[in-house]
C-alpha cells in the first residue's frame, strides 16, 4: 500500500524504488503496473543500493532483518521502520544512525487519515521534512513523540478496525430492534458515519456544534448521547488499557529476540 501510494501519487519514480521480498510473486500486480521497480537480490544487496530503507516486516521479523542488514547499512542510511512495538532504543542496538518510525494506516489507501511519524535525533531536519512530505502521499502526516506512539496508533492505525466495529455494532443493534435488514442498517450507519466525518473534518464542526444542532435538550438524540457519555469513557479506558498491555507484551518479545540475536553474534 505504501509503495503503491508513493508511486501512484508520483511522490517517487518507479526507477528509484527497489524492493526485497522473499516471495516476489506476491508483488506481481505492482511489477505489472510499474515494471521499472527493481527487485534486489536480497535484503543486504538492497540496503547497499539505497539511501533510504523502509522496513515493512512484522516486529519480530524486523529485528531479524535488522540483524541481517546491520553490517550493510551506511552510517548515514536513513532507516524507516513501520513495525509497531519496536522502539527506537531496540533499533539503535543494531543501527545507531538516522531512524524514523512510521505508523501507517489502512486509510492511506484512500489518501486519507493519518500517518504518524517519529524521528530520532540523528535524522537531519531536511531528511525529516523530506520523509514527512513523502508520506503525505498517504494522507495527513503527524509527527509525534515516541512516548505517545502506542496510544496514537490506537487512534490512527487500529482506528479503522475499531471504528468499523463500533459502527457495525450500532447497525446490529438497530437490526435487533427493528425489521431493517442487515444491509439496510449497514448502509444507513456507514453513510451517516461518512457524512459525520465530513462535517467534523472538512467542515471543521466541533463535536459540540453537532450535538447542539442534532441533540435538542430533552429530545430523543440527547437520550442516546447521555447513554454513550455514561458508558463510553469506561469502554475506551478499558480498550486502551488492554491495547497498551498488549503493546507491552510485544515489546518484551521484541527485546528478547534482540537480546538473543545480539547474544549470539557477540
Ligand atoms: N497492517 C496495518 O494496518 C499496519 C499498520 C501500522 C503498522 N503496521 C506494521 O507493519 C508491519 C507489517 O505489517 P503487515 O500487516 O503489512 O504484515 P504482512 O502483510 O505480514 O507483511 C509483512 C511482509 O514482510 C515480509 N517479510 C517477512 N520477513 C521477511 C524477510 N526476512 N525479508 C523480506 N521480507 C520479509 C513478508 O513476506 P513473506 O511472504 O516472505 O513472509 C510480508 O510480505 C508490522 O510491523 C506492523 O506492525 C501494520
Amino acid at each position: 500500500m505504501i509503495v503503491r501510494g508513493l508511486l501512484d501519487k508520483k511522490f517517487l519514480e518507479p526507477e528509484d524504488v527497489r524492493v526485497s521480498t522473499r516471495h516476489p510473486a506476491a508483488l506481481t500486480s505492482l511489477f505489472e503496473k510499474y515494471p521499472s521497480v527493481q527487485v534486489a537480490e536480497n535484503n543486504c544487496t538492497l540496503v547497499r543500493q539505497c539511501s533510504r530503507v523502509l522496513l515493512c516486516t512484522k516486529p519480530l521479523d524486523t529485528i531479524r532483518v535488522l540483524s541481517e542488514i546491520s553490517g550493510d547499512l551506511q552510517e548515514d542510511t536513513h532507516l524507516v521502520s513501520i513495525a509497531a512495538c519496536l522502539p527506537m532504543e531496540q533499533i539503535a542496538r543494531f543501527f545507531p544512525g538516522p531512524v524514523t518510525r512510521v505508523v501507517p494506516s489502512l486509510t492511506g489507501e484512500m489518501s486519507s487519515g493519518v500517518t504518524l511519524l517519529c524521528h530520532n535525533a540523528a535524522v537531519t531536519q531536511s531528511a525529516a521534512k523530506e520523509t514527512d512530505d513523502l508520506f503525505r502521499a498517504l494522507g495527513n502526516v503527524v509527527v509525534i513523540d515516541e512516548e505517545n506512539i502506542d496510544v496514537a496508533t490506537d487512534l490512527t492505525s487500529c482506528g479503522p478496525a475499531l471504528i468499523a466495529v463500533l459502527i457495525d455494532e450500532f447497525a446490529r443493534a438497530a437490526v435487533r430492534h427493528s425489521t431493517l435488514s442487515e444491509e439496510q442498517a449497514h448502509l444507513l450507519a456507514v453513510s451517516t458515519l461518512s457524512g459525520t466525518a465530513r462535517l467534523l473534518d472538512e467542515q471543521g464542526y466541533p463535536v459540540e456544534t453537532i450535538l447542539r444542532r442534532v441533540a435538542t435538550p430533552g429530545g430523543i438524540t440527547e437520550e442516546g448521547v447521555k447513554q454513550l457519555q455514561s458508558d463510553m469513557p469506561r469502554v475506551y479506558d478499558t480498550l486502551i488499557q488492554r491495547t497498551l498491555a498488549k503493546y507491552g507484551l510485544r515489546k518484551t518479545d521484541v527485546r528478547a529476540e534482540a537480546d538473543r540475536l545480539l547474544g549470539r553474534e557477540f
